[in-house]
């Protein structure tokens, strides 16, 4: 393995942001490039100093180590199943597939391969998802027995191709988008989702061609008997708010930011005053809690706000290139990916089902 891995990418507009996070993190590069528009393909490779290869298999050919899935959601199983199969480690965007048939397939290929597979679910590493894990397994919120998320992103403009045709993001395919919000809860707590119950909002409220539901609400039990609340949206307008998430605990409660100068803030029964029913508990900064349990993060350079999603993908790249030198196990393996985005994908049943709740499997015995 020479020094620098070398990344082919695949789906050039999410995985651009790759390049750019490569130059700030090191010992990765990008040596080969692949997307099914080959005009924008060539420009960018070019830009990059990089090989355009004009299709999957191509790309797999090419003198790569690893591949990232940057690709649109349908595609996220069939290209890592493809790259495991040609012996390269994956970094796939989220959410890792969209069936339970897709789901297997995938399990399959990992044990089939001895290549690295890695969910790249960049809000399992936001600060503030860092900070309260620390916090929580340091006992400050107690036991933590409900939990809530939130991924309000208004993607309206997003629906619709040059063409006028409708994108993967409007025609229903892709079920629900839940990784950004379950994936910090399930960090957070280490626990597992059992069973989802799920209603929708429908669509065709905004465009009667758009089938993608306006919103799904998800009621989520986990293995360790917490209650779990999230709310997926993708279509309403409002501001947007991807990355809310609560905790409450039989000692604490954290609230994140919810905008208009708002900021993440906590409650604890260890250092805050009393909580009853004459006596007012106050939220307090959650800020002030950084400086003792993620200094790293508060030392991090400028430049490792590398993306739209804060640091978080500054601190993800480097456990994926550890992983491929055999350093350390994959953060967020097939099973943990699986863990994040099954709950999504039983959800529709959910919802088929009026909102029954249903059993998600355990890929880990599959
Ligand atoms: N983790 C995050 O924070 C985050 C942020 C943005 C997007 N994403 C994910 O990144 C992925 C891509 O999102 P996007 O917004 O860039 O989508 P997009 O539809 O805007 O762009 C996808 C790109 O892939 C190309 N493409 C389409 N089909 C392809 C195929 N079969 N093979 C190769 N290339 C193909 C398209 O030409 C386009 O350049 C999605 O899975 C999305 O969920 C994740």
């Amino acid at each position: 393995m020479p020094a620098d891995v070398r990344f082919g990418v695949v789906g050039l507009t999410r995985g651009l942001s790759f390049l750019r996070l490569c130059e700030v993190v090191g010992g990765a590069r990008v040596t080969a490039l692949h997307d099914t528009d080959e005009v924008r393909g060539r420009e960018v490779a070019a830009e990059a100093g990089a090989t355009y290869a004009p299709s999957m298999a191509e790309l797999l050919d090419s003198d790569i180590d690893a591949v990232v899935i940057a690709s649109p959601v349908p595609y996220h199983s069939q290209h890592a199943v493809q790259a495991l199969a040609a012996g390269k480690h994956v970094l796939s965007e989220v959410i890792a597939c969209t069936t339970l048939a897709e789901a297997r397939a995938l399990v399959a290929a990992v044990r089939a391969s001895d290549a690295v597979y890695m969910l790249a679910e960049n809000y399992r590493y936001l600060d503030e998802v860092e900070l309260t894990r620390r916090m929580y397994a340091d006992g400050r919120f107690g036991e933590v027995y409900y939990a809530e998320a939130e991924y309000l992103h208004d993607c309206r403009d997003l629906w619709y191709a040059e063409d006028g045709s409708l994108t993967w993001r409007a025609d229903g395919r892709i079920g629900v988008y839940c990784t950004h919000s379950i994936g910090p809860l399930l960090y957070v707590t280490d626990d597992r989702v059992a069973s989802v119950s799920a209603v929708a909002v429908p669509g065709g409220r905004f465009d009667p061609e758009v089938s993608a539901p306006v919103m799904h609400l998800l009621q989520l039990r986990t293995d360790a008997g917490r209650t779990l609340r999230v709310r997926v949206d993708h279509t309403s307008p409002r501001p947007h708010q991807m990355a809310y998430y609560a905790l409450q605990g039989t000692a604490g409660a954290y609230e994140s930011w919810r905008g208009n100068g708002d900021r993440g803030k906590v409650w604890l029964a260890d250092s805050h005053e009393r909580s009853g029913c004459y006596d007012a508990a106050r939220w307090h900064d959650l800020d002030d809690f950084a400086e003792r349990y993620v200094p790293e993060r508060l030392a991090a350079p400028s430049e490792a706000a590398v993306s739209d999603h804060g640091t978080s993908e500054y601190w993800m790249l480097p456990e994926f290139l550890a992983a491929v030198r055999g350093e350390r196990p994959s953060p967020i393996d097939v099973y943990r990916g699986l863990d994040y985005t099954l709950p999504g994908i039983l959800a529709t049943e959910s919802v088929a089902a009026r909102g029954a709740a249903v059993d998600v499997p355990d890929p880990r015995g599959w």
